[in-house]
């Protein structure tokens, strides 16, 4: 019997930090106070229609098998063209994994990748999920520390700096959580090429493409065919609770993300998969346009007032919809300020920690996922808090 034990590899994995917050926020709100949610990372907006109708045409007809291990051809046929329309690049259907969400992709690319003691190149800050997963596989996570100077986005020199004979590959994410900043299509080909000359793996995490804002987003696959690239339909799509993503994997690992979708999911849920269908309709389209549009005023927005509130700010950041400030002038710790704007001001946040090994004290995300009004109200908040709170 091993009553009570759980594996040393989950031992590792740490939890969010954020989730304390939101437990608060909730006890708070049942208390009676207002909240102003700016943690959240997930559009605040439905799911469009034409994505909802089109799940209800396939549950109208009560057949909710599962699909192939791939997911539905059709559907793998339809991201295809969106990667000719997008990117310019012909990606084979075969080549393409229907996951459950960006998250089942990452599981599945790594577990394809690693073996035992492998060490993984992660941005820091990052998604922390990279490093959780990388360890449940395993595998060991190499944080690699940029910061504001860099955009928070590595570099193939900073790779280089960081490759040891341990090293297995990198995973990068542009636009980045928590940052919002891109990858250039320069900076990403150096990337590749310093990978490539060590025989190493990339995952491009790709997942806040098309909410861009002022540039296009370069997907890896522009540059290099042999890439792992997840993305998912909850972001840019909205569909975050259809739990609804891909992977495509270079030609070499076919067999093997096929394998590990039969064992570890058999299948993506069949009616997102369906509802999925008329996600790159024109008329989805053209909501999700007209939603991309409104993040960006949102941001502009949001960027202004913080910087006027006294944060540090970074240049602005051209993608996602979060934005990592720097919280020095007011706190030596980014934790305790997420709790104080929460309980003093009823501003939600998400503390530096959550994504950072390096100076995790100094940040904080705000995520603007809520309305223009709520945001304007956030920043009132606030601002009355630091001049209440001046040190
Ligand atoms: C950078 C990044 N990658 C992957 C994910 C996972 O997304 P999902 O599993 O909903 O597709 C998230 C979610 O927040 C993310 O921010």
């Amino acid at each position: 019997m091993n009553i009570g034990k759980v594996s040393k590899r989950v031992e590792n994995v740490l939890p969010f930090y954020v989730m304390d917050l939101m437990a608060k926020a909730k006890a708070l709100e049942e208390s009676g106070r207002d909240i102003v949610h700016m943690e959240v990372g997930e559009p605040d907006f439905p799911t469009p229609r034409p994505i909802i109708e089109a799940a209800q045409r396939f549950l109208e007809l009560g057949n909710v098998r599962y699909t192939e291990a791939p997911g539905l051809l059709v559907l793998r046929e339809k991201i295809a063209d969106y990667y000719w329309q997008e990117y310019q690049v012909k990606v084979s259907p075969e080549r393409i994994f229907i996951t459950p969400g960006a998250s089942g992709a990452l599981t599945v690319a790594l577990a394809a990748l690693l073996d035992e003691g492998d060490e993984v190149l992660t941005c820091d800050p990052g998604y922390p999920c990279n490093n959780n997963i990388i360890t449940l596989f395993g595998g060991q996570p190499v944080p690699v520390e940029i910061g504001e100077s860099h955009g928070f986005q590595v570099t193939g020199q900073a790779i280089a700096q960081s490759w040891t004979t341990s090293t297995k590959g990198v995973m990068i994410a542009s636009p980045s959580n928590p940052t919002g900043t891109m990858i250039s299509r320069s900076q990403l080909e150096g990337i590749v090429k310093t990978i490539e000359e060590r025989q190493g793996f990339l995952i491009s995490d790709e997942i806040y493409h098309g909410l861009v804002y002022e540039q296009r987003a370069t997907s890896a696959l522009e540059v290099s065919d042999d890439v792992f690239v997840l993305n998912s339909f909850s972001k840019f799509f909205g569909m975050t609770g259809w739990r609804l993503g891909w992977l495509i994997v270079p030609e070499y690992a076919v067999s093997a993300a096929n394998r590990l979708m039969q064992n570890l999911y058999i299948s993506a849920p069949t009616h997102s998969q369906y509802a999925a269908l008329a996600a790159f309709d024109q008329t989805t389209r053209t909501i999700l346009h007209e939603r991309r549009d409104e993040f960006k005023c949102r941001r502009d927005v949001l960027y202004d007032g913080l910087k006027k509130l006294g944060f540090g700010m970074a240049d602005k950041p051209q993608g996602a919809f979060y934005i990592y400030a720097d919280c020095r002038a007011f706190t030596e710790d980014s934790y305790n300020f997420a709790l104080e704007l929460l309980e003093k001001a009823g501003v939600a946040t998400t503390p530096g920690k959550d994504f950072a090994a390096s100076c995790p004290e100094r940040y904080l995300r705000f995520a603007y996922t809520t309305s223009m009004e709520r945001i304007e109200q956030g920043l009132a908040r606030m601002a009355e808090f630091l001049k209440a709170n001046a040190r």
